[in-house]
């Protein structure tokens, strides 16, 4: 936490510094108020004769002094708020950047609803906490200190109240906290599961109204919502407990004060302005020891937010660059260009040249042996001993059941997640030794759910390439055979694309994930089930811009019809995480049995139609 702060520690130390000003300005009102009773109306040193002037010059002075403490105050107040704004902006966005570092499988574990909680009311909560502690601690230790100082040199037996009371108020404070830290933790949960539900029904608005669940989800919201508001009111319930007791021992010391004040002055010890300023120290005293509960509640509730922000913090994204790539970046590369001496040009392990894959090379990838289960899957592989190789500037296809694998295979080239065994190499060199930017720069995918943001065609587009000409945007669009529509819209490549592409058709959508994809002009190409939503000569017509435009790159296509697939170089069938056979359409239905059964039962259903129609 001192690490964002140290940046804004001038803030961190002005605030304080100002807050002690406005704390002497409370600390010499009362005085001035005695000045005023005592010899101003009382004329005590003047045989009963008031002073009017005095009285107008002491004023005045006070009026002086508030306006000097409010300044302070001010100053105080802005310094802490610029402290702890941009301690928390600069948290909210390391902790952000830690949670894109985290793998699938990370970001699982904690629940998106919990990251939300975490990377926004959390960081409040902080914030909440660093400000607590640079202005209300120090005012209430001042006030604290500053009041028993003054009082006991007003009259010292005045301090025996403050003995008297404190020990009741303090048993009070921690009876408070211990009861109401541990809550705060729990108060974070309930939130998170409050966001989750939230964001689920968000997201899955669509399909809450298509079965008529919005009851269902209204009682289930509500359920997390009354939790929250359960474990609120347990908190508020304590704290209402706290006023009235601290209320009745601050009025029973004034009272005190006032007894014993009135013998003091009987006596001739102290003048009736003194037993007044003592009243006003007594309440600030007592004040602040009742801040203090609310000082130390935000803190335990910081500290509790602190906890969890930090568990995202201290994640080790189990997916991170490979230890070849951080000890030198040349390392993998000179691998590489071994492994690929035949080939015209060695990979450069950069960013594909960006105009136009024509005369990149490498793109080649392999499988070696590789086994994989879903991280806290109990182990169940999904692959099993797979091997296979795919050349550069090579068409495979990967055909399969749904629940083959197939997604799980190809997710294996990006690294979003590590095999369990065996090796995936990119141009000779093993994904795990690659620095994790420059293998998702080689590789560009369409996934199987596509993608988009809440921006312009243009801008969602762009994120394949962002320094993309118009005419290199026009182009790939043209092949992925999205030109057409996007120019029938109204407002072009400017038209918004409402929240995850809701504004689009399904086969839309597809296209414009293909487009982004080819943008990119990355040296491997995947498509996951990316043309599952177009009609068979759309299709077929982007096959045909891919074969013409994009002959070096390697071009990886899930699918599940063999119309799709069979124009392909290979095609790999992949069986309950097996690869059962790899091989050309002609030679498939010469040997494949699961080829074949495939292809009947396509045949059988009428989508059997030649790709090339
Ligand atoms: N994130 C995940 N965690 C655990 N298991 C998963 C995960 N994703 C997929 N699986 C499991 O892995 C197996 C293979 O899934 P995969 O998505 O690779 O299949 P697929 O061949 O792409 O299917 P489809 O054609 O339906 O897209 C399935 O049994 C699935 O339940
Ligand atoms: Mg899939």
């Amino acid at each position: 936490m001192f690490r964002y702060l140290k940046k804004y520690w001038v803030f961190a130390l002005l605030a304080p510094l100002f807050m002690i000003g406005e704390v002497l300005m409370d600390l010499v009102q009362p005085r001035l108020m005695s000045t005023i009773i005592d010899e101003g109306v009382l004329g005590l040193s003047n045989q009963g004769v008031g002073d009017l002037k005095l009285i107008i010059v002491t004023g005045l002075q006070m009026i002086g002094l508030v306006a000097i403490g409010g300044t302070c105050g001010v100053l105080c107040g802005v310094f802490t708020n610029l402290c702890s704004q941009n301690f928390g902006n600069d948290m909210r966005k390391a902790a952000f950047r830690k949670i894109m570092a985290l793998s699938f499988e990370q970001t699982d574990q904690f629940s998106t609803g919990s990251l939300i909680t975490r990377v926004t009311n959390d960081i409040t909560q902080i914030q909440n906490m660093v400000s607590q502690c640079i202005r209300g601690f120090v005012r209430n230790i001042m006030l604290f200190a500053g009041g028993i100082a003054s009082m006991m040199l007003l009259d010292i037996s005045f301090g025996v109240v403050v003995a008297c009371a404190l020990p009741f108020l303090v048993i009070c404070v921690a009876f408070f906290l211990a009861k109401v830290t541990p809550l705060f933790r729990v108060l974070q949960k309930k939130l998170d599961r409050v966001n989750s539900v939230m964001q689920e029904n968000v997201a899955g608005s669509r399909v809450v109204k298509a079965y008529v669940k919005e009851e269902y989800e209204k009682k289930r919201f509500g359920d997390a919502n009354e939790d929250l508001v359960g474990t609120q009111l347990r908190i508020l319930t304590l704290s209402a407990y706290m006023t009235p007791v601290m209320n009745i021992v601050l009025n029973l010391s004034v009272v005190a004060v006032i007894y014993i004040g009135g013998i003091r002055v009987e006596q001739g010890d102290v003048t009736p302005g003194s037993v007044m300023a003592a009243i006003t120290y007594l309440s600030q005293i007592l004040h602040s020891v009742m801040m203090f509960a609310m000082v130390f509640q935000t803190i335990s509730r910081g500290t509790a937010s602190y906890r969890r922000v930090k568990e995202v913090m201290d994640c080790v994204p189990v997916i991170a660059d490979g230890e070849a790539a951080m000890m030198s970046g040349e390392a993998a590369t000179v691998n590489a260009e071994a492994a690929l001496a035949d080939e015209k040009a060695g990979p450069t392990h950069g960013k594909a040249p960006r105009k136009g894959p024509k005369g990149a090379a490498g793109g080649r990838v392999e499988f070696r042996n590789v086994s994989f289960a879903y991280p806290g899957s109990s182990g169940e592989a999904v692959l099993n001993h797979v091997n296979l190789t795919i050349e550069p500037g090579e068409t495979l296809a990967i055909l399969g059941a749904t629940g083959s694998g197939k997604s799980s295979l190809v997710n294996l080239i990006p690294r979003f997640y590590d095999v369990t065994e065996g090796q995936v190499l990119v141009d000779g060199v093993d994904v795990k030794d690659w620095k994790l930017t420059e293998l998702r720069d080689t590789v560009a995918i369409a996934l199987q759910k596509s993608e988009l943001f809440s921006t312009t065609i243009r801008k969602n587009l762009l994120w394949g390439d962002s320094e993309a000409t118009e005419e290199e945007l026009e182009k790939a669009a043209k092949d992925a055979q999205a030109a057409e529509f996007i120019h029938a819209k109204s407002e072009g490549y400017d038209t918004m694309v409402a929240e995850k592409g809701m504004s689009l058709s399904g086969g839309q959508k597809q296209r414009l994930s293909i487009t982004r994809a080819l943008l990119k002009n990355a040296k491997i190409l995947i498509f996951d089930d990316s043309t599952s939503a177009l009609d068979l000569k759309t299709e077929a017509k982007l096959y045909e811009a891919l074969r013409t435009h994009y002959k070096d790159v390697t071009k990886i296509m899930i699918a599940q019809r063999i119309a799709s697939v069979k124009g392909a170089n290979r095609i790999a069938v992949l069986d309950n995480g097996n690869i059962v056979a790899c091989d050309s359409h002609e030679n498939l239905m010469k040997s494949c049995e699961i080829y074949q059964d495939i292809y009947r039962s396509q045949l059988k259903a009428g989508t059997e139609v030649s790709a090339d129609e």
